[in-house]
């Protein structure tokens, strides 16, 4: 309005208006490691669609999915940086900056989806949204993939069957001891060398959910995928604290608006998304299901259980009490 009247008055640069509006954009780097057809990679682009129908001008959102601006080694140090400014680890990642996320990769914690979702709605689920505030980490969502399966180079159909075997394993104090607890080899590898470290044969085992494994093309080098629904993976949502707070209040409200609705559909589809994958690979004739018994499944059970009171200390009992009420 002002410039209107200085224009009028022949005192407004031609130019200025225009421009300023698209330097003011507040730029949010959204970067994250999967494929864009995944529950994480959908998520970020229906973020990026509504911030640009809600917010058009004020906010431009760019994705960049795949690793392809920063992967998972250097992703939290590119945030508190600010050379991103969202990101959606999965919360195995963050052991640098808290213990108690751990409680997520505890084996066989959960007892299925339905119960890590009803966790992730708990007082102690908000809690730990704010339990890296002392970093400058700010979290401010859960958004569900799904439980995790064991393939290999070989039938895993009991524990003693991964004795040997060198699993890719995600950046994870707990992961690893999961695997030693079955007397496997764990090899800490970001995720985008994964699926060539299974082709090369680095390593011979992985975990993760379908959608994982079939958006990477995992399955081509694991002829064997056991349906252990051991462990979780899901993804914490973070920004960097002195970012988000320097967006302005009204900006801001609208960005969690817009975040709450992504976090509702993200949660809502993965497990359908992990459907179809799995049913993908499956039609593909790569790999074949290995299926448990429950007594097999109570062996894997058995042998990693102990894991959780390695960490007990570590997380804090009153997490992993928490965490084992969701249980039905
Ligand atoms: C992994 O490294 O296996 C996962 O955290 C990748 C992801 O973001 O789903």
């Amino acid at each position: 309005k002002s410039c209107v009247a200085a224009l009028v008055a022949g005192l407004c640069l031609a130019s200025t208006p225009l421009m300023a509006a698209e330097g003011d954009a507040i730029v949010i780097k959204f970067a994250h490691v999967v494929a864009d057809d995944t529950p994480k990679g959908k998520g970020a682009l229906l973020f990026q669609k509504l911030t640009h129908e809600r917010l058009a001008g004020k906010v431009k959102v760019e994705v960049y999915p795949n690793s392809t601006l920063v992967g998972d080694a250097d992703e939290m140090q590119a945030l508190l940086d600010g050379r991103v400014q969202l990101l959606a680890p999965s919360l195995s990642k963050f052991d640098k900056y808290t213990k108690k996320l751990q409680v997520f990769d505890l084996p066989f914690l959960f007892d299925d989806e339905a119960a890590v979702d009803r966790f992730q709605k708990r007082e102690m689920s908000r809690e730990l949204l704010r339990s890296m505030a002392d970093s400058g980490i700010y979290g401010l969502a859960y958004w569900n993939n799904g439980l995790k399966q064991l393939s290999a180079t070989r039938a895993l159909v009991e524990p003693k069957d991964a004795a040997g075997l060198a699993f890719r394993i995600q950046n994870s104090a707990v992961l690893e001891s999961q695997f030693s607890a079955v007397a496997a080899k764990p090899v800490r590898l970001p995720f985008s060398e994964v699926t060539k470290s299974l082709q090369s044969g680095v390593v011979q085992g992985a975990e993760n959910p379908w959608s994982n494994i079939a958006s990477q093309q995992m399955h081509k080098f694991q002829p064997y995928i056991t349906e252990s629904n051991h462990g979780v993976l899901n993804y914490m949502v973070v920004t960097s604290s002195s970012f988000w707070t320097s967006i302005p209040f009204a900006i801001r409200s609208e960005l969690e608006g817009i975040l709450l609705e992504v976090t509702q559909m993200v949660n809502r589809e993965a497990a359908a998304l992990n459907r179809r994958d799995r049913e993908r690979i499956l039609a593909s004739g790569s790999s074949q299901l290995v299926t448990l018994t429950p007594e097999q499944r109570q062996k894997w059970r058995d042998q990693m259980v102990p894991v959780w009171k390695a960490y007990e200390e570590e997380i804090g009992a009153d997490v992993i009490r928490a965490a084992l009420t969701v249980n039905r």
